[in-house]
């Protein structure tokens, strides 16, 4: 299965990803996970890619791109994938198109998770990260057992430095200039579904799977 997550910093990407990767036994590649590793370990992709992070706007398109190219060639991607994050703009959607008709494969389904402004802006101000095993948690709406520490791994849970309001306001702008775009494009194709990622993680994700199965 080959999907791509499509949807607003803060929609639930990140998190649906996730569960689809557990129930399906297929790698999550979130560009925005791999963007943030080359950062913290100083790699030259890191440098690349660090001040449009910092910024919230999109790292060029060549960037990502040829990162996702390498990343679904390789064995992990061949029963499957879940696109976390990419593509995010329509250069990168039609060079994903191009790679994968090479490949003689497609994607199976382009999940749109719609949230309003306002919800995705308390979502992202009291998001925590594990700086481990990734999992999520939120100040208000789902917080740790002890503050700042991971439930499930005991690792530290930190802050994404692009998660304060004024980069928040700017990549929503980014998305619905960008990659709202993406709406059209793949609704064109056939293979757009829509859904309103209000309501529990769990009752999103059955709505995921209604339409994904
Ligand atoms: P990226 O890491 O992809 O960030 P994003 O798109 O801004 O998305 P987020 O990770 O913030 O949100 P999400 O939708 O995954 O939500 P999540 O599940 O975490 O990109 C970061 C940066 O990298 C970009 O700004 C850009 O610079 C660069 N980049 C990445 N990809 C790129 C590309 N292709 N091209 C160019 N540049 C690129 O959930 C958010 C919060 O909400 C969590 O606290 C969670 O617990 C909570 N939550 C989730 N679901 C629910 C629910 N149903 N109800 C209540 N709370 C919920």
């Amino acid at each position: 299965m080959r999907l791509i997550l499509l949807g607003p910093p803060g929609a639930g990407k990140g998190t649906q990803a996730k569960m689809l990767k557990e129930k399906f036994n297929i790698p999550q590649i979130s560009t925005g996970d791999i963007l943030r590793k080359a950062v913290s370990n100083g790699t030259e992709l890191g440098e690349k890619a660090e001040a449009y992070m910092g910024d919230g706007g999109l790292v060029p398109d060549e960037v990502v791109v040829d990162l996702i190219k390498e990343k679904i060639k390789e064995d992990e991607c061949a029963r499957g994938f879940i696109l976390d994050g990419f593509p995010r703009t329509i250069v990168q959607a039609q060079k994903l198109g191009e790679t994968l008709e090479a490949m003689k494969l497609k994607i199976d389904a382009v999940i749109d998770i719609e949230v309003d402004p306002e919800e995705l802006i308390v979502r992202l101000t009291g998001r925590r990260s594990c700086s481990d095993c990734g999992a999520m948690f939120h100040d208000e709406t789902r917080p740790p057992e002890q503050a700042g520490v991971c439930d499930h791994c005991g690792h530290k849970l930190f802050q994404r430095t692009d998660d304060n309001k004024e980069t928040i306001l700017k990549r929503l702008a980014v998305y619905e200039n960008e990659t709202a775009p993406l709406k059209d494009y793949y609704r064109k194709q056939g293979n757009l579904k829509t859904l309103v990622g209000r309501g529990s993680v769990d009752e999103i994700f059955s709505q995921v799977l209604a339409l994904v199965t």
